[in-house]
């Protein structure tokens, strides 16, 4: 069975198509990026999305050298997400579906990353820490759901970096370009806010953006911003693994590939005797391959198309039944 899979929560327009063994035949994706300074606009990316669709969904049968007619399923991401952005996939998907009498599932975007990231590195059943710009949270799959044990009170991490970098000069994405300054870097403190299993950014960026308007230097910003955030987030991942007893991790979401928050992640494990995996960078960020491929896992063992396309703002990673495990 082959799928072809479409991902349009925010940025990125990707269309990937996958086999039922995992195979990725092609991924193909372009990502709007804003003006420097600006964020992003839901309109713009709308206009993005409304001219990349169809590009990017012929360059991945190219890719694949497939024909619509070859292919088996349509899956696309029904949310959560940017209204705007999400509206573009599902009507794309709906098109393909309805044109060709292909069927039809919805998949949840943080589902999608999880999954990607165990076919990708092999990880059975691991506590999942997915980090990204729109996301933070720590998850484990317990009966029957991947729950969430710990998330962000307010702004995800990856948005703390992006807000801090754009403060602060450096250009999007703000994250890699953090990474890249914090070598040079020495501490200064910021707050560090964990309740519980929750976490808070909002009051570090402030603080970060604070010092840097009081003289402090960016390296010393962006090194001091990375060791608090990723402290926080070992803290909460290790608890997590104590509670449910796992004994992997799968860093999952744009901020994954970060070599400390990898560095820091690999150390708490090895002191465990648990294993750290990273998902390739190639599919750390938003994909149309991480769409088909829980697409196919949806419909292989459910044998139904999706009833209401309608997008989902606001679905939740717990709401989602995970039938195939
Ligand atoms: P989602 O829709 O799942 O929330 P997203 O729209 O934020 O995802 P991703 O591509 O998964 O998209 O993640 C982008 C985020 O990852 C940005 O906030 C970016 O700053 C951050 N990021 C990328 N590379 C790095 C890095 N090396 N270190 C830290 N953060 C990074
Ligand atoms: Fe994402």
């Amino acid at each position: 069975m082959i799928c072809l899979g479409i991902e349009s929560t925010a940025h990125t327009f990707g269309v990937g198509v996958v086999n039922d063994r995992g195979k990725i035949l092609s991924d193909s994706r372009d990502m709007f990026v804003p003006k420097p300074g600006k964020g992003f606009v839901p309109k713009e990316l709308a206009d993005h999305h409304i001219e990349f669709a169809f590009k990017i969904v012929d360059d991945a049968l190219k890719k694949s050298s497939l024909k619509l007619h070859d292919l088996d399923l349509i899956a696309f991401s029904q949310g959560p997400g940017i209204p705007n952005s999400l509206r573009i996939g599902a009507a794309a998907a709906r098109f393909l579906a309805t044109k060709f009498n292909k069927p039809l599932v919805g998949v949840n975007h943080p589902v999608a990353h999880i999954e990607i990231g165990k076919l990708n590195t092999g990880a059975k059943d691991p506590i999942v820490v997915y980090l990204s710009g729109g996301n933070t949270q720590i998850i484990a799959h317990v009966e029957g759901k991947y729950r969430v044990f710990g998330e962000t009170e307010d702004i995800p991490v990856g948005n703390c970096f992006d807000v801090v970098a754009r403060e602060i000069s450096l250009p999007y994405p703000g994250g890699s370009n953090i990474e890249k300054f914090a070598k040079n870097g020495n501490y200064v403190e910021l707050p560090y806010i964990v309740k519980g299993m929750d976490q808070s950014f909002s009051g570090i960026a402030t603080a970060a953006v604070k010092k840097f308007k009081a003289g402090v230097r960016k390296e010393d910003i962006c090194y001091s911003l990375q060791e608090t955030c990723f402290a926080m987030l070992t803290e909460v991942t290790e608890r997590a693994m104590a509670h449910t007893e796992k004994k992997e991790v799968l860093l999952v979401g744009g901020v994954a590939a970060n070599k400390r928050l990898q560095e820091m992640m690999n150390k708490m494990c090895e002191e465990r005797g648990a294993k750290m995996f990273v998902v390739d960078e190639n599919f750390s960020g938003d994909n149309g391959t991480m769409i088909a491929w829980t697409g196919l896992l949806q419909y292989s063992t459910e044998k139904k198309q999706t009833k209401d396309t309608s997008i989902k703002q606001n679905w939740r990673t717990d709401e989602v039944k995970t039938i195939w495990i």
